[in-house]
Protein backbone atom coordinates (compact mmCIF):
# COMPACT_ATOMS: atom_id res chain seq x y z
CA UNK A 1 0.00 0.00 0.00
CA UNK A 2 2.10 3.41 -1.21
CA UNK A 3 0.59 7.08 0.66
CA UNK A 4 0.96 9.78 -1.37
CA UNK A 5 4.50 10.85 0.34
CA UNK A 6 5.85 7.63 -0.99
CA UNK A 7 5.99 5.69 2.16
CA UNK A 8 5.57 1.96 1.52
CA UNK A 9 2.91 0.63 4.45
CA UNK A 10 2.04 -3.08 4.00
CA UNK A 11 -1.13 -4.18 6.05
CA UNK A 12 1.19 -4.51 9.46
CA UNK A 13 2.79 -1.41 9.44
CA UNK A 14 -0.81 0.49 8.42
CA UNK A 15 -2.60 -1.01 11.50
CA UNK A 16 0.27 0.25 13.43
CA UNK A 17 0.25 3.27 12.43
CA UNK A 18 -3.39 3.83 12.59
CA UNK A 19 -2.84 2.31 17.09
CA UNK A 20 -0.54 4.82 17.41
CA UNK A 21 -2.66 7.75 15.50
CA UNK A 22 -5.38 6.21 17.81
CA UNK A 23 -2.77 6.45 20.87
CA UNK A 24 -1.85 9.92 20.30
CA UNK A 25 -5.70 11.25 19.80
CA UNK A 26 -6.38 9.62 23.39
CA UNK A 27 -3.31 11.36 25.01
CA UNK A 28 -4.93 14.83 23.79
CA UNK A 29 -5.88 17.00 26.42
CA UNK A 30 -9.89 16.47 27.01
CA UNK A 31 -10.42 13.22 25.84
CA UNK A 32 -11.61 10.85 28.39
CA UNK A 33 -10.09 7.25 29.48
CA UNK A 34 -6.53 8.01 28.45
CA UNK A 35 -4.68 7.58 31.06
CA UNK A 36 -2.24 4.64 31.28
CA UNK A 37 -3.47 3.42 27.96
CA UNK A 38 0.43 3.86 27.21
CA UNK A 39 1.48 0.85 30.21
CA UNK A 40 -1.68 -1.08 29.36
CA UNK A 41 -3.71 0.03 32.03
CA UNK A 42 -6.19 1.63 30.27
CA UNK A 43 -9.18 2.03 33.21
CA UNK A 44 -11.63 2.93 30.16
CA UNK A 45 -11.29 -1.08 29.77
CA UNK A 46 -12.46 -1.90 32.91
CA UNK A 47 -15.91 -1.14 34.93
CA UNK A 48 -17.19 -1.46 38.25
CA UNK A 49 -19.96 -4.09 38.48
CA UNK A 50 -22.15 -4.37 41.80
CA UNK A 51 -23.96 -7.52 42.27
CA UNK A 52 -25.92 -9.63 44.37
CA UNK A 53 -24.39 -12.76 44.37
CA UNK A 54 -26.62 -15.45 46.62
CA UNK A 55 -27.89 -12.85 48.63
CA UNK A 56 -25.01 -11.13 49.39
CA UNK A 57 -23.66 -7.69 48.00
CA UNK A 58 -20.23 -8.05 46.07
CA UNK A 59 -18.72 -5.47 44.37
CA UNK A 60 -15.45 -5.97 41.29
CA UNK A 61 -13.79 -3.99 39.46
CA UNK A 62 -13.26 -6.24 35.42
CA UNK A 63 -12.61 -5.97 32.58
CA UNK A 64 -15.23 -5.03 30.06
CA UNK A 65 -14.11 -8.23 28.32
CA UNK A 66 -14.65 -10.32 31.21
CA UNK A 67 -17.71 -13.18 31.29
CA UNK A 68 -19.79 -13.58 33.91
CA UNK A 69 -18.75 -16.70 34.40
CA UNK A 70 -14.90 -15.84 35.01
CA UNK A 71 -16.57 -13.31 37.32
CA UNK A 72 -18.05 -15.56 39.12
CA UNK A 73 -15.26 -18.37 39.34
CA UNK A 74 -11.99 -15.88 39.39
CA UNK A 75 -13.25 -12.96 41.17
CA UNK A 76 -15.97 -14.14 43.40
CA UNK A 77 -14.71 -17.02 44.67
CA UNK A 78 -17.04 -19.48 43.28
CA UNK A 79 -15.83 -22.00 41.23
CA UNK A 80 -18.90 -24.45 41.55
CA UNK A 81 -20.62 -23.06 38.53
CA UNK A 82 -18.54 -25.03 35.78
CA UNK A 83 -16.93 -24.42 31.89
CA UNK A 84 -17.63 -26.99 30.22
CA UNK A 85 -17.36 -25.36 26.42
CA UNK A 86 -16.93 -21.20 27.40
CA UNK A 87 -19.26 -21.18 23.95
CA UNK A 88 -22.64 -21.55 24.73
CA UNK A 89 -23.20 -25.47 24.19
CA UNK A 90 -23.16 -27.31 27.18
CA UNK A 91 -25.13 -25.71 30.15
CA UNK A 92 -22.50 -26.42 32.69
CA UNK A 93 -22.05 -22.90 33.59
CA UNK A 94 -26.08 -22.15 33.86
CA UNK A 95 -26.77 -19.81 36.67
CA UNK A 96 -29.97 -17.50 37.65
CA UNK A 97 -30.01 -13.84 36.76
CA UNK A 98 -32.78 -12.41 38.27
CA UNK A 99 -34.54 -15.62 39.04
CA UNK A 100 -33.87 -16.79 34.99
CA UNK A 101 -31.45 -19.15 33.86
CA UNK A 102 -28.76 -18.41 31.57
CA UNK A 103 -25.21 -19.84 30.25
CA UNK A 104 -22.75 -17.18 32.09
CA UNK A 105 -20.00 -18.06 29.81
CA UNK A 106 -21.75 -15.79 27.16
CA UNK A 107 -22.68 -12.75 28.65
CA UNK A 108 -20.24 -10.01 30.07
CA UNK A 109 -19.90 -9.49 33.36
CA UNK A 110 -20.73 -5.93 32.93
CA UNK A 111 -24.11 -6.38 31.81
CA UNK A 112 -25.50 -7.40 34.82
CA UNK A 113 -24.48 -4.97 36.86
CA UNK A 114 -27.51 -4.43 39.87
CA UNK A 115 -28.74 -7.64 38.85
CA UNK A 116 -29.30 -10.79 41.15
CA UNK A 117 -27.22 -13.67 40.49
CA UNK A 118 -27.84 -17.00 42.06
CA UNK A 119 -25.14 -20.03 41.57
CA UNK A 120 -25.11 -22.98 43.08
CA UNK A 121 -23.61 -22.52 46.33
CA UNK A 122 -26.47 -20.03 46.83
CA UNK A 123 -29.52 -22.92 46.37
CA UNK A 124 -29.18 -24.75 49.39
CA UNK A 125 -31.58 -23.26 51.87
CA UNK A 126 -30.86 -22.87 55.95
CA UNK A 127 -32.56 -25.96 56.74
CA UNK A 128 -30.45 -28.06 54.45
CA UNK A 129 -29.94 -28.97 50.41
CA UNK A 130 -32.70 -27.52 48.13
CA UNK A 131 -35.17 -30.37 47.08
CA UNK A 132 -33.63 -30.47 43.41
CA UNK A 133 -30.24 -31.32 45.11
CA UNK A 134 -31.54 -33.78 47.29
CA UNK A 135 -33.64 -35.66 44.20
CA UNK A 136 -30.52 -35.67 42.56
CA UNK A 137 -29.15 -37.48 45.65
CA UNK A 138 -32.30 -39.77 45.25
CA UNK A 139 -32.49 -40.56 41.91
CA UNK A 140 -28.94 -41.01 41.34
CA UNK A 141 -29.10 -38.11 38.82
CA UNK A 142 -25.24 -37.64 38.59
CA UNK A 143 -21.79 -39.67 37.49
CA UNK A 144 -18.71 -37.37 36.84
CA UNK A 145 -20.74 -34.53 38.42
CA UNK A 146 -19.33 -32.18 36.26
CA UNK A 147 -22.54 -30.82 34.42
CA UNK A 148 -24.73 -31.43 37.52
CA UNK A 149 -24.12 -27.50 39.36
CA UNK A 150 -25.93 -26.75 35.61
CA UNK A 151 -28.20 -29.11 35.52
CA UNK A 152 -29.78 -28.29 38.95
CA UNK A 153 -29.86 -24.96 38.76
CA UNK A 154 -31.22 -24.82 35.37
CA UNK A 155 -33.48 -27.79 37.24
CA UNK A 156 -34.71 -25.46 39.75
CA UNK A 157 -35.31 -22.23 36.50
CA UNK A 158 -37.19 -24.98 34.40
CA UNK A 159 -39.17 -26.15 37.26
CA UNK A 160 -39.82 -22.33 37.86
CA UNK A 161 -40.88 -21.57 34.41
CA UNK A 162 -43.87 -24.23 34.56
CA UNK A 163 -42.17 -26.69 32.44
CA UNK A 164 -41.95 -29.55 34.33
CA UNK A 165 -45.11 -31.11 33.99
CA UNK A 166 -43.96 -34.33 31.93
CA UNK A 167 -40.85 -36.30 31.26
CA UNK A 168 -41.37 -35.14 27.01
CA UNK A 169 -41.25 -31.32 28.35
CA UNK A 170 -38.50 -31.86 31.28
CA UNK A 171 -36.06 -32.95 28.34
CA UNK A 172 -37.16 -30.29 25.87
CA UNK A 173 -36.69 -27.80 28.27
CA UNK A 174 -33.77 -28.67 29.73
CA UNK A 175 -31.60 -29.68 26.36
CA UNK A 176 -29.65 -27.03 26.35
CA UNK A 177 -27.74 -28.95 29.56
CA UNK A 178 -25.54 -31.54 28.36
CA UNK A 179 -24.27 -34.91 30.56
CA UNK A 180 -21.33 -36.75 28.47
CA UNK A 181 -21.86 -39.41 30.99
CA UNK A 182 -25.59 -40.15 29.82
CA UNK A 183 -27.23 -39.83 33.52
CA UNK A 184 -30.53 -37.88 31.65
CA UNK A 185 -33.01 -40.48 32.15
CA UNK A 186 -32.36 -40.22 36.24
CA UNK A 187 -31.75 -36.28 36.12
CA UNK A 188 -35.51 -36.20 34.33
CA UNK A 189 -36.62 -38.51 36.97
CA UNK A 190 -35.21 -35.98 39.91
CA UNK A 191 -36.54 -33.11 38.15
CA UNK A 192 -39.91 -34.13 38.03
CA UNK A 193 -39.20 -35.49 41.61
CA UNK A 194 -38.79 -31.86 42.78
CA UNK A 195 -41.43 -30.90 40.70
CA UNK A 196 -43.99 -33.17 42.00
CA UNK A 197 -44.72 -34.26 38.51
CA UNK A 198 -44.44 -38.00 39.00
FE1 LIG B 1 -21.20 -22.20 29.16
FE2 LIG B 1 -20.70 -24.61 28.18
S1 LIG B 1 -19.52 -23.49 29.63
S2 LIG B 1 -22.46 -23.39 27.88
FE1 LIG C 1 -20.97 -36.52 34.11
FE2 LIG C 1 -23.06 -35.06 33.75
S1 LIG C 1 -22.68 -36.40 35.40
S2 LIG C 1 -21.28 -35.04 32.57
Amino acid sequence: MDDRSGIRLNRRTFVGASLALGGAVASAPGVAGCEGAEHGHDESQTAVVRVQINGQRREFTVDNRMSLLDMLRERAGLPGTKKGCDQGACGACTVLVNDRRINSCLTLAVMHDGARVTTIEGVAGDHGLHPLQQAFIDEDAFQCGYCTPGQIVSGIGCIAEGHAREPAEIRQWMSGNLCRCGAYTNIVRAVAKAAGTR
